[in-house]
């Protein structure tokens, strides 16, 4: 860990309020990510993880948009979870009304304040503006309800302004007042300036709402936290309008490790709530997203993966464990034999050094084609090279592949059969299908076989992944056999495989002829 204590932080120039809140905005502006639209089952699956996570609000959507706002925002209330649910509202009683249908008593309502709103979209006059926000805050006071209120764009409006309309709201009983970063153009330092001042200002506590257009949204939170904000919308995956929101995971993780402040959030759940978020709404997370991308503990260079087998701090800042990840030793041509090794204990495939030789050079040879193996790769390959240990009767000597549109597919094997090379070609449905007639015709002096079993699998996801074929022939005799293969070229793992399961085919029936 490389924060320091509260005290420290304190007295090294940073306002920190003594407690920081986290309102989690991923069931509403994160919904508001283009293509995204939740269900209201998978809003409620969300909001209970949310819950478990120990965020302390979230907003779970816009009542007044639909009818199925209403609902998901009421059930998710009635499941009577410690965290606080709150709905949107814009400053008008009809979206009032509707977050008190969905019995909601957190309400977080808004209004644009930036002359580009004021002129453009409101066509409203900054006085008429702070009389309806304070008309939208009493009444939804009068209804019990507990306000929080957002001046939109307000890192775009005159600072005067943005301190009149605060105020106002302030004085019809608003319990926070949030400034959002509408279309995030915020910078630390300006970040700095704008929280102290308001911090200075007012004693309301105050929230931040940053969007990550320059990328910025996690680094300005930060700092505002750092100034005193007291709160942080966030959502998880940094989902929301356009490039998003700050992240829920990037902001809580970097405050406890960088800054050691604990916020009561149980982290080892955000690389499945991550997960979990981008399978429900289509958008993956790039592999190099920060703690819950794909890369995030990933290690590939033989120097850092000889580093981190013995001691993964040299190149991992926090511990996959802390955030529910996990490790991933990745296999490429950086890989060293170190690394190589130590993945095959791991798995206990235990190979000779003739069969640990081919199984690197495969790596290596692969790896400069440009691919990652995973471990599910290496599993593969080290399995069949275990497995294609025993001498063979048949042996591939070349491959050769002619399709297109005016031909039909062919395919020239060259085989060398007990000493004897033979040569073939032959044409096919398909370039796979084209070379498994080739070898049927090569070897029909030996035996005869038919494929009862063709699958194809690709490994790793990608168009340039290891394919895997695993097949199961038979001879005259009725005897089967199996034989995998795994290969970049899938008509390459189609004929290795074949001829795996034709070699122990020949195997059975000369140990038969020996009887
Ligand atoms: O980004 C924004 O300004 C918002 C408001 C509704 C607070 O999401
Ligand atoms: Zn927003």
């Amino acid at each position: 860990m490389y924060g320091k204590d509260m005290e420290t932080l304190k007295k090294e120039n940073m306002n920190l309020s003594d407690k920081i809140y986290i309102f989690d905005t991923t069931l509403r502006d994160g919904e508001q990510t283009p293509g995204v639209a939740l269900t209201a089952d998978e809003k409620i699956q969300i909001a209970q993880k949310l819950d478990k996570l120990g965020v302390d609000k979230l907003e779970a959507g816009f009542p007044a948009s639909s009818k199925g706002e209403v609902e998901s925002a009421r059930k998710i209330k009635e499941l009577d979870l410690n965290t606080t649910v709150v709905g949107l509202a814009r400053s008008v009683k009809s979206d009032i009304d509707a977050v008190l249908d969905a019995n909601l008593d957190y309400i977080h309502t808004f209004i644009g304040t930036s002359p580009l709103h004021r002129d453009y979209k409101l066509k409203m006059s900054k006085e008429d503006i702070i009389n309806k926000s304070v008309e939208a805050v009493e009444y939804a006071r009068d209804h019990d309800l507990t306000v929080e209120f957002s001046a939109e764009d307000a890192t775009r409006t005159e600072r005067d302004f943005l301190v009149d309309i605060f105020s106002g709201v302030i004085n019809a009983g608003v319990s926070f007042i949030d400034v959002p970063d509408t279309v995030g153009v915020l910078t630390p330092i300006v970040t700095r300036e704008l929280i102290t001042d308001l911090k200075n200002e007012f004693k309301t506590p105050l929230s931040v709402h940053f969007h990550n257009d320059f990328g910025l949204a996690t680094a300005n939170t930060l700092t505002a936290i750092e100034c005193g904000a007291n709160q942080a919308h966030v959502t998880v995956n940094g989902m929301g309008e356009r490039t998003g929101n700050t992240s829920l995971e990037e902001l809580v993780v970097a405050l406890k490790v960088a800054y050691g402040i604990d916020l009561d959030i149980d982290t080892t759940r955000l690389y499945s709530l991550s997960d979990l978020i981008g399978r429900l709404t289509g958008v993956k997370m790039p592999v190099n997203k920060p703690i819950v991308g794909a890369n995030a503990f990933a290690h590939e260079s033989g120097i850092h993966v000889h580093g981190i087998l013995n001691n993964s701090s040299t190149y991992e800042p926090i511990s996959p464990e802390l955030v529910g990840h996990s490790r991933k030793i990745i296999l490429g041509k950086h890989t060293g034999a170190n690394a190589l090794k130590s993945k095959l204990k791991e798995y206990h495939i235990d190979l000779n050094d003739e069969q640990f030789q081919n199984v690197f050079d495969q790596i290596k040879t692969l790896g400069d084609k440009g691919k990652c193996i995973t471990d599910d790769d290496l599993k593969a390959i080290a399995v069949t090279e275990l497995g294609s240990a025993r001498e063979k009767a048949i042996k591939l000597v070349g491959l050769g592949l002619l399709s297109g549109a005016v031909v039909s597919p062919t395919a020239t094997v060259k085989l060398e059969i007990d000493g004897v090379i033979k040569e073939t070609s032959h044409t096919g449905v398909g370039p796979v299908d084209a070379a498994i007639n080739a070898i049927r015709e090569l070897i029909q002096d030996t035996m005869d076989i038919e494929l009862e079993e063709y699958n194809l699998e690709a490994i790793t996801g990608g168009t340039d992944a290891l394919a895997e074929v695993f097949v199961i022939s038979s001879d005259s005799e009725g005897n089967k056999s199996t034989g995998r293969a795994i290969n970049d070229d899938i008509v390459m793992a189609s004929v290795l495989a074949v001829l795996d399961s034709i070699n122990k085919l020949l195997l059975i029936k000369r140990s038969h002829n020996f009887q």
